[in-house]
């Protein structure tokens, strides 16, 4: 397999527990200092993906290269080479931020002597300097995503894993972290992230969209708009935003109606020509349309459109 130009490159990875297949022939590819996102719903196959490339866990079939390295064969060498902020990413929370750190280092095989200078320099720059005395229990869930992170950095590894890093975490925080994401792969060090956020993939240079264990779309996220979509999107503002769903899924008008903030995207075929019958339709069951236009579509809308062809073929 010809891996000299990426960081990782999988082929055909497929994980069955039991009868159940949770990660379904998914193949795909890393740059160096590329961040590659894995977008999808809970129980899309996530996780297990990066447990399979990290050998975590063992492949049903399928192939895989981490930084050269086998995934299955050379699980050590990989797991040397990676940073790895899990899910559930435990901090000893009646531990300092300083201990913490010192741990998780020791663990990645850092010198000991080399740790403190290593803690100044990845504290600084996840914005924990002086709090090193700081229990875990007293932190704020954004700084404790902000440790872990400086902890899964100790021993300055080429590749880095994060799995929902901002899960529950404020706006300012997720965006303090992924300036941070930023700088990493600016620096050469290559990024597979996991999110169900649609705003977080617009920040990676690439993404997959991953649906019940396949991958079912993958594009930098402009080309997900602008290629993955064979249906156009046609955004109605109205007055009864609630009505007007409910009315509009059962005109079967459309393929998909769906909410978004106030207004109503749907999401069909020569939706542009449909919007004098949405106006009538809407007028009847007393509900004003205030616009209707179709417009660019938002990942969000992709991710419906190409999630709904899945559920289909499967019919
Ligand atoms: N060890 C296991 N044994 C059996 N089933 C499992 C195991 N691990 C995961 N699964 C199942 O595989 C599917 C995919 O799980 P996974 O954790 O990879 O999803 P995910 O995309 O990470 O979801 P989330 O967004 O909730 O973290 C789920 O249906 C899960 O229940
Ligand atoms: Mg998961």
């Amino acid at each position: 397999m010809e891996s000299n130009n990426f960081a990782l490159v999988t082929q055909n990875l497929t994980k069955h527990f039991d009868h159940f297949i949770a990660v379904d022939d998914v193949s795909f590819s890393v740059h160096r200092g590329e961040i590659y996102g894995l977008l999808g719903p809970n129980g899309a196959g996530k996780t297990t993906t990066i447990r399979l490339l990290l050998g975590l866990l063992t492949p049903t079939s399928g192939n895989g290269m981490v930084l050269g390295f086998d995934i299955v064969k050379q699980a050590e060498e990989i797991r040397r080479r990676i940073g790895y902020v899990s899910q559930k990413f435990s901090l000893y929370a009646d531990l300092t931020t300083a201990e913490n750190f010192d741990f998780y280092s020791g663990i990645y095989g850092v010198p000991r002597k080399t740790i403190p200078e290593r803690r100044e320099k990845l504290f600084e720059m996840v914005g924990l300097s002086g709090q090193g005395n700081e229990r875990v229990t007293g932190l704020a869930g954004g700084s404790r995503q902000r440790l872990a992170l400086a902890c899964a950095l100790s021993h300055e590894p080429e590749f880095l894993f994060l799995d929902e890093p901002t899960a529950g975490v404020d706006p300012i925080s997720r965006r303090n972290l992924w300036d941070l994401v930023y700088d990493l792969a600016a620096r050469g060090t290559s990024i597979l992230v996991t999110t169900h956020y649609m705003d977080e993939a617009e920040n990676c240079h690439r993404i997959a969209f991953i649906y019940r264990g396949k991958i079912v779309a993958e594009g930098t996220p402009h080309e997900m708009k602008t290629k993955q979509m064979l249906e156009q999107v046609l955004e109605i503002d109205t007055d009864q935003a609630d009505v007007a769903l409910g009315v509009l899924r059962e005109s079967n008008l459309f393929d998909e109606v769906a909410l978004y903030g106030t207004m109503i995207h749907a999401i069909g075929h020569e939706v542009g020509e449909k919007i004098p019958q949405v106006r009538d339709i809407l007028q009847s069951k007393n509900v004003s349309v205030k616009s209707a236009d179709v417009i660019v579509p938002s990942l969000e809308d992709v991710f419906i459109a190409r999630l709904r062809n899945v559920d289909m073929n499967e019919k």
